[in-house]
């Protein structure tokens, strides 16, 4: 029986928000006797799972912490000198604690409600600015997944790009071997679905003809070596391709930027700005290009525009680019994109501001120089004749070095391609000091039996061509905030102007923006996670195989599959690596051909863009009027391409909030035909311990853990997006060059962002079986109770058979724009004077709103929500009678601000009592909106994506 027991995990209590009495009546609400009784009505019986899951009980919250902190020490911290894309940095103090410890700051969602998230745009703005600054680029986006995928999205840009029409007339992408392995592996991954030609050579010697596309190249390269590419980067534009440059953010500082190259793309990783390396990340990459490509330009774009005041206001720009307009026209599939370490790398660039990030970046290669002049003196080769924190060394044994090395807990990069490349990197970072170099020199002295002499500067390491004259961080928000008072007030500022879940509810529909508890963050802040380098010896990082390898086998038992990747870091990310699944499983049929993937009108639309990245063709199918997939639509579309049916992508329960009947039916279906399914898992939160995609009949579903496993939102990211498969489709699950199988890989780290992995790791070791099916249970109580309280003032858009919707619902607020002249976005910010951040917006269904209350919102929120939505019903209702003016009242000027409210003149028909204290329970706790409605089109006419001069914003 699903009952809250209070005898069960301590824990369960506190995720769930509902208490035993609130509970029944909620039920009583809905009119149904038990939750077991809403559930049989919800979920159809033919799905429901048979037995429990083989999960543990849940421990409590200090038993979980004692238990995790074991397992990290089975982690060895050891001193990195890997580099490889991932280095030691030193976070601030001030910005751990208040931004990637702190829930104002990583519970928000992504800054669709651009009135109450003036802060965090503020912030990305401030990246963007220094992204520009810092390659000498024109534009840049509010970042990507991690540096590898930002290079394949840069190569699907400039592809799509030259090649214009649907004839691929060049077909060619020059990889110079001198890029990162990791890098490189992605590459290759995302250009042979989309039939891109990768040609790996050396840069030096490449003919790049008018059958290239473009080029990439490494700055400085995967040993280290700064090449002066200009005269190959004149090559591929005579040749009419592009350049992209993967740059080390930090060298940026002392060498003359991409920009002044003259590349057309600089892409890399921000992690070195402050963000633990957690054994691959979350961290946030940057892309930045010409001006020219910004409206194929993946990703996020944040940028400045007014508001109905006549304010400026930021929002998000451009979103017409998006999948989510784009569909399967759109060049990437990019959603939730680390907007959290964005914000943290910047605001270590605007802590340290441009003096002292070049003072970290001379420290940095002063300590590579040091060393180098040591090595030297021992007798040793020095392959860089230009570095920046690098070293590429031979000529001594690399096998007694490595043993003293692994023995004192210190890791090089070691290169043996079994022929004539037997060598080693030592690459410094910000964290190494003076008396680690000593170390390190001990070690060389040891292996080669000599005594180290001559500190002596060696000559110039970085070519005056390539020396860095321009300025940057120039503007003032890089050069104010280096005092810890004005850091920590700059960061509260900014978190002020935003809505998280530390105020209210955010019921975003397929969001799952549910509790993300404090005990489950905690350990991402651990050293003995926080600081692993994901390329460290395997023998250093067992407590992370511990965890991964135990997460993956409940995983599989949530999903009733057999195999598991943690690869992808995102939800998009798992869409386009289970979609890969499935292609390559056709492939080892001989049955490549089979390229079409049937994907419903309702469908998210990441669903198409990750199809299209993964080579198939997509054709939508319709829904009934009852919102369900139309299933004679469905079998005929798919028996018309029955000889190339690659497969059915679905989202369950649907993106309508339906557990439909239809489900098995439609699977078999599919498969009869030799389709594969592909389950979209952003609706598992109504799933899990209840049914399974595997009970549905699915063969590969994603997992987004930052919906369903608890792993915050972070204002757009960070987000982890596993895939689970089936026996059938396990050979194919993505491999990585340091973990070899059929598959490549699909992002830059073997577990993606695996620090956050322990966040829902974390989540179900402490609810455990009976507190994860509880949850599911709850999510769905939550929502039907809402349902009931709303129905009597809006039409809910679809129901299941029995009348319960599954974990969310649809109100359909179209008939006011007849009735009233109100629109969706109206009810949207008039939601912001009751306090609360609007539900998921026209979607699935232009002209709605869609609410997700989770399970972890108690009875007393959800009836605070319930009765700020049923008192905006009376505003309209007085509209429709005309006792309010259709232009001029509550909902057309929302959200009012403070400025307007404390103005002397207030000229409305309405009090400004009714405008910002429209119910009691506000008074209590009253959030302001920093901006009147943003104004959007403006926005994209004037496009502006960095921060203006002080001057253009005064008053
Ligand atoms: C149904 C659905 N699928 C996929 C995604 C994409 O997930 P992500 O943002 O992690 O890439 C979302 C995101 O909200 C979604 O709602």
């Amino acid at each position: 029986m699903l009952q809250l027991n209070t005898n069960g995990a301590e824990f369960i209590k506190r995720h769930i928000g509902p208490n035993a009495q609130d509970t029944q009546k909620m039920l009583d609400t809905i009119g149904a006797k038990s939750i077991d009784e809403l559930i049989e009505k919800t979920i159809p019986n033919t799905i429901r799972s048979k037995k429990p899951m083989q999960i543990p009980e849940g421990l409590s919250e200090f038993e979980m912490l004692q238990s995790l902190k074991k397992i990290g020490e089975k982690n060895i911290v050891a001193t990195n000198f890997i580099g490889q894309g991932y280095y030691g940095t030193i976070t601030p103090s001030v910005i751990l604690r208040n931004i990637f410890e702190n829930p104002g700051w990583y519970t928000q969602y992504t800054p669709y409600q651009a009135e109450i998230a003036q802060g965090r745009l503020e912030s990305l703005l401030n990246f963007q600015t220094m992204v520009c600054d810092l390659t000498g680029m024109p534009i840049a986006n509010a970042s990507l997944l991690d540096e590898a995928t930002a290079a394949a999205e840069a190569m699907a840009m400039i592809f799509n790009h030259v090649n214009k029409t649907d004839t691929i007339t060049q077909p060619k992408f020059f990889v110079d071997s001198a890029i990162f392995p990791q890098t490189k592996g992605v590459l290759v991954t995302r250009a042979a679905p989309i039939h891109i030609q990768v040609e790996e050579g050396n840069y030096q010697t490449a003919k790049i003809d008018t059958t290239y596309f473009g080029a990439i190249l490494q700055y400085p390269n995967n040993t280290g070596s700064i090449e002066d590419y200009t005269t190959f980067i004149d090559q591929v534009h005579q040749a009419g391709g592009l350049v992209i440059l993967v740059a080390d953010i930090m060298s940026l500082t002392l060498l003359k930027s991409p920009g002044e190259l003259n590349a057309d793309v600089a892409v890399g990783n921000t992690q070195q700005f402050g963000v633990p390396m957690g054994f691959g990340g979350p961290h946030a990459a940057y892309f930045a290009t010409k001006d020219e490509f910004k409206r194929g330009m993946p990703g996020r774009l944040i940028g400045v525009s007014i508001d109905a005041q006549g304010g400026r206001a930021l929002r998000m720009a451009l979103q017409t680019r998006e999948q989510h307009i784009k569909r399967e026209k759109a060049t990437s599939n990019i959603c939730t994109a680390q907007a959290l370490l964005a914000n943290m790398a910047v605001m270590y660039t605007i802590y340290h501001g441009p003096i002292g990030l070049k003072k970290i970046a001379q420290k940095i290669h002063g300590l590579a120089q040091n060393l180098e002049a040591q090595l030297i003196s021992l007798g040793i080769t020095q392959a860089n004749k230009f570095y920046f924190d690098t070293l590429h060394l031979t000529g001594f044994d690399i096998a007694a070095l490595q043993k003293e090395a692994l023995a004192a807990d210190i890791n090089f990069r070691y290169f043996n391609d079994g022929k004539n490349d037997h060598t080693i990197t030592i690459t410094i970072d910000e964290t190494i000091s003076l008396s680690d170099i000593e170390k390190v020199v001990a070690l060389f002295e040891k292996v080669t039996g000599k005594k180290a002499s001559g500190k002596a500067a060696s000559a110039a390491s970085i070519p005056a061509s390539l020396v860095r004259s321009s300025s940057y961080l120039l503007h003032p928000v890089f050069n104010t905030h280096h005092s810890e008072s004005q850091m920590m007030r700059y960061i509260k500022q900014l978190e002020n102007k935003d809505l998280s879940l530390n105020t209210s509810m955010i019921s975003l529909g397929s969001c799952t923006m549910k509790l993300n508890a404090a005990t489950e963050m905690i350990p991402v802040s651990w050293p003995a996670f926080s600081t692993m380098h994901p390329f460290a010896p395997s023998s250093q990082t067992l407590g992370y195989q511990e965890m991964a390898t135990e997460l993956s086998a409940y995983l599989c038992e949530t999903t009733g599959f057999t195999a598991c990747s943690l690869q992808p870091n995102s939800g998009a990310q798992g869409e386009y690596a289970g979609l890969l699944t499935i292609r390559a499983y056709h492939e080892h049929h001989k049955q490549a051909h089979r390229n079409i993937v049937l994907i419903p009108i309702s469908a998210h639309g990441t669903n198409p863009a990750s199809a299209v990245m993964a080579g198939f063709k997509v054709i939508v199918v319709a829904c009934d009027a009852a919102g369900d997939i139309d299933v004679n639509d469905l079998k005929e579309k798919a028996n018309l391409h029955k000889d190339n049916l690659g497969g059915l992508m679905i989202t369950y329960p649907s993106t309508h909030g339906v557990f439909e009947e239809t489900i098995i039916d439609i699977c078999d279906s599919i498969h009869a035909l030799g389709g594969l399914v592909y389950m979209d898992g952003a609706n598992m939160n109504a799933q899990v311990g209840l049914t399974s995609p595997g009970a549905i009949g699915a063969d590969v579903c994603h997992l987004n853990l930052h919906k369903t496993f608890a792993i915050p939102h972070g204002g757009g990211g960070p987000g982890m997006g596993p895939i689970c498969v089936n026996d059938k489709l396990a050979p194919f699950l993505p491999g990585h060059i340091y973990n070899k199988n059929k598959m490549g890989a699909v992002s830059a780290a073997p577990m993606g962002s695996a620090s956050i992995l322990l966040i829902s790791y974390a989540y179900i070791k402490m609810l455990g079986a009976t507190g994860l099916e509880l949850a599911t249970a709850y999510a769905i109580l939550n929502a039907n109770y809402m349902k009931s309280r709303l129905e009597k003032n809006y039409t809910i858009l679809y129901a299941g058979k029995n009348g319960t919707c599954a974990h969310e619902f649809i109100i359909d607020l179209r008939p006011f724009k007849a009735t009233a002249g109100i629109e969706a976005e109206d009810v949207a910010k008039r939601l912001i004077d009751y306090g609360f951040h609007a539900p998921t917006m026209s979607f699935p269904v232009a002209g709605t709103i869609m609410i997700e209350p989770t399970e972890s919102e108690d009875k007393a929120e959800l009836d605070r929500f319930c009765d700020a939505l049923i008192s905006i019903h009376d505003e309209i209702v007085a509209i429709e009678k005309g006792l309010s003016d259709k232009l001029d009242n509550p909902l057309k000027n929302a959200p009012h601000t403070q400025k307007v409210i404390c103005a002397d003149e207030w000229k409305h028909a309405y009090t400004r009592q009714e405008a910002a204290f429209p119910l009691y329970y506000v008074q209590q706790n009253k959030f302001w909106p920093t901006v009147a409605r943003v104004n959007n089109t403006h926005g994209d006419r004037n496009l502006v994506c960095t921060c203006e001069p002080v001057a253009s914003y005064a008053e």
